[in-house]
C-alpha cells in the first residue's frame, strides 16, 4: 500500500474533512486502499456506484432506490454516524449540476460532524468550482513494487490452474520484471504479465524484454510522450563544465530519493538551457537521462495541436499525468518556445496549456526532472524565466577554442578517425564563431568529399571545407550579441 496516501487520508478522516477527491483511473485500488483506511479508524464503509446504488461493505443490501445519485447524496447529507463514503465515477459528471453539487456540499457539511467523509473518486479532471475549494484532494500514487509482485504471483496461480506454467526466472530477474512495470496500473500490468505468460507457457528472463516494450506502447499511446532510448553520454558532449557539475552533485539525490528525502533533500525539479542553437542543447538533455540511469520520455509538443488527436488541454494533462507515473524519469521538452509560444491564433489554447503547465510544475507530484531547452529567448513567455520554476537556468554559448578542438575530437573518434592524425589546434582556430553543430557538419561534408575523390581525410581536407563555410554566428551575430546580453546575471553560464 502506497504508505503516503494512506497517511493523508487518515489525517483527513480524522480532521473531519467532509470531502476528499482522488483523481484516478484506478478506481478498485481507490476502493481497496480506502476500505482499509476505514478498517484503521474503526469506522463504516460505504461504496456507490451508479449500477448497485449506496452500500455498506460488509453488508448485502443497499439504501433503497439509491443508484440515483440524487437519493444516495441526500442519504450522506443526514447520515448520523461516522463513516467513509466512496463514491465512483462521479466526479466527471458533476459539472453543470446545481442540484448535484449542492448536494455534495450538503453532505460534505454533515460529514464535518462524524469521523470519515465523502470520497468522490474518477478520472474525470478538476471538481466544479464550489466543489473544488471545498475538497482536499489527494493523489493515489502508483502502486508498489509489492503490489506488483502480489498480482504477479497472483496470475501465476491463476494461469497453472488452468495450463501448465513453467517458472524461470531468478529472484533478482524477477525482482528487475517487478520493477519495470512501475508507472503502470494494476490493469494494465495484469494484461502485459497475462498475454506475456500465455504467449509461450512460461515465465523466463525474456519476459523483462516484453514488459518494457508493452510499457513503452502504453506511454506513446496519447501520441505526445516518446520513450527515448538513450545512448548519448556526457562524454560525448564537449564542455559544458558548470552545467555538467550541476547534474553531477544531484545524482545521488536522483539514484536514492528517499534516503535524499531524509536528508532533507528534494528531487531536483529541472533545468532549462537556453542559448546559441547548434551547441549542445539537446545533446545534453538526452546524456542527462544516461548519466543519471533513468528512462527518457521526449514530449513532442507538434502533437499538441494537432486536431486529430483531440483536446490539447486534456491531453496535455494527461501526458504529464503519464509522466509521473513514469517516475522516476527524466521528461524532456525540446523546444520550448515552439510549444508555448506567445501570441498565435488558436483560440488561447497554447495559454490554457502554458498555464496547466506552470502549474503542473508548481504542483507536481512524483519523481519528474524537467529538461527544457529552447533557441529563442525572445519568444519563450517570460514566465518561464522567472526564478524558481526551473531549478536552474542554463546559458549554452559558442564553444570556446579548447571546446572546438574537443568538439573535433568527439566527431572525429566517432567515425572512426584517430583525432591525433590531425592539426586540430589549427582547424579550431580556423573555425572560430563555429558551433558544436556546424563542426559535426564539417567533418561529415569532409568525408563525403574526400571519400568521393578517394582521398583520405586529413587536417587539409578539413580546412577547406570550414573555409567553405559560413557559420549561423555571422548571419546572426546580432541574435547572439542580444541573447548573451539578456543572459548575464539571469542565467549560468553552461561553458
Ligand atoms: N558541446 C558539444 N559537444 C559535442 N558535440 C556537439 C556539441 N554541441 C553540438 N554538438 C553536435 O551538434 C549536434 C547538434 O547539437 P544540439 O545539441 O542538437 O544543439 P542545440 O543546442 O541546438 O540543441 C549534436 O548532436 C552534436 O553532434
Ligand atoms: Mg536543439
Amino acid at each position: 500500500m502506497p504508505k503516503d496516501a494512506l497517511h493523508d487520508l487518515e489525517l483527513l478522516f480524522r480532521s473531519r474533512h467532509g470531502l476528499v477527491y482522488i483523481e484516478t483511473d484506478e478506481e478498485d485500488r481507490a476502493n481497496t486502499l480506502l476500505a482499509h483506511v476505514a478498517d484503521r479508524l474503526g469506522v463504516p464503509f460505504f461504496t456507490w456506484t451508479r449500477s448497485k446504488g449506496l452500500g455498506r461493505r460488509d453488508l448485502e443490501t443497499s439504501v433503497y432506490e439509491s443508484e440515483e445519485p440524487q437519493k444516495a447524496l441526500q442519504h450522506v447529507a443526514l447520515a448520523q454516524q461516522d463513516g467513509v463514503y466512496h463514491f465512483r465515477s462521479i466526479a466527471g459528471s458533476l459539472v453543470g449540476q446545481d442540484l448535484l453539487i449542492s448536494l455534495v456540499r450538503d453532505a460534505a457539511k454533515n460529514l464535518k460532524k462524524f469521523t470519515g467523509a465523502l470520497v468522490l473518486t474518477g478520472d474525470g479532471g478538476e471538481l466544479p468550482g464550489p466543489l473544488g475549494e471545498l475538497a482536499a484532494y489527494v493523489s493515489l500514487p502508483g502502486p508498489s513494487d509489492a503490489e506488483f509482485g502480489q498480482l504477479l504471483a497472483r496470475i501465476v496461480r491463476d494461469l497453472s490452474a488452468r495450463q501448465s506454467v513453467k517458472v524461470t526466472v531468478t529472484p533478482d530477474e524477477q525482482a528487475r520484471l517487478v520493477r519495470n512495470l512501475s508507472g503502470l496500473t494494476l490493469m494494465e500490468a495484469e494484461k502485459i504479465l497475462t498475454k506475456a505468460i500465455i504467449e509461450d507457457g512460461a515465465l523466463g528472463a525474456h519476459d523483462i524484454e516484453k514488459v518494457i516494450d508493452a510499457k513503452r506502447k502504453v506511454v506513446e499511446r496519447e501520441g505526445l510522450l516518446e520513450y527515448y532510448p538513450v545512448e548519448t553520454t556526457m562524454a560525448g558532449v564537449a564542455d559544458l563544465a558548470t552545467l555538467k557539475a550541476w547534474l553531477a552533485k544531484r545524482k545521488a539525490v536522483v539514484q536514492d530519493p528517499d534516503r535524499a528525502a531524509e536528508f532533507g533533500l528534494d528531487f531536483p525539479r529541472g533545468v532549462l538551457l537556453l542559448g546559441v542553437p547548434g551547441c549542445g542543447k539537446s545533446l545534453s538533455a538526452k546524456a542527462v537521462a544516461s548519466e543519471w540511469e533513468l528512462p527518457l520520455l521526449k514530449f513532442d509538443p507538434s502533437n499538441l495541436y494537432n486536431k486529430y488527436i483531440g483536446e490539447s488541454e486534456s491531453n496535455f494533462k494527461r501526458a504529464m499525468k503519464a509522466a509521473e507515473r513514469m517516475a522516476p524519469v527524466v521528461l524532456w521538452i525540446d523546444e520550448l518556445e515552439k510549444a508555448f509560444a506567445s501570441g498565435g491564433e488558436d483560440g488561447g489554447v497554447s495559454k490554457r496549456i502554458l498555464g496547466s503547465f506552470l502549474t503542473w510544475m508548481q504542483d507536481r507530484r512524483g519523481d519528474v526532472f524537467v529538461v527544457a531547452t529552447a533557441n529563442d529567448i525572445q519568444s519563450l513567455p517570460p514566465e518561464f524565466l522567472r526564478k524558481g520554476r526551473f531549478g536552474e537556468i542554463f546559458f549554452v554559448d559558442l564553444p570556446d577554442g579548447e571546446t572546438r578542438t574537443e568538439v573535433f575530437r568527439i566527431h572525429l573518434a566517432a567515425r572512426g578517425h584517430d583525432p591525433a592524425d590531425f592539426d586540430l589546434l589549427r582547424l579550431a582556430e580556423h573555425a572560430t564563431g563555429f558551433s558544436g553543430s556546424e563542426i559535426e557538419e564539417v567533418v561529415v561534408s569532409a568525408l563525403y568529399t574526400a571519400f568521393s575523390s578517394g582521398a583520405s581525410l586529413d587536417t587539409e581536407a578539413l580546412a577547406a571545407e570550414i573555409a567553405a563555410t559560413k557559420p549561423l554566428s555571422v548571419t546572426m551575430s546580432e541574435k547572439i550579441a542580444a541573447m548573451r546580453q539578456w543572459a548575464e546575471g539571469r542565467a549560468v553560464r553552461a561553458n
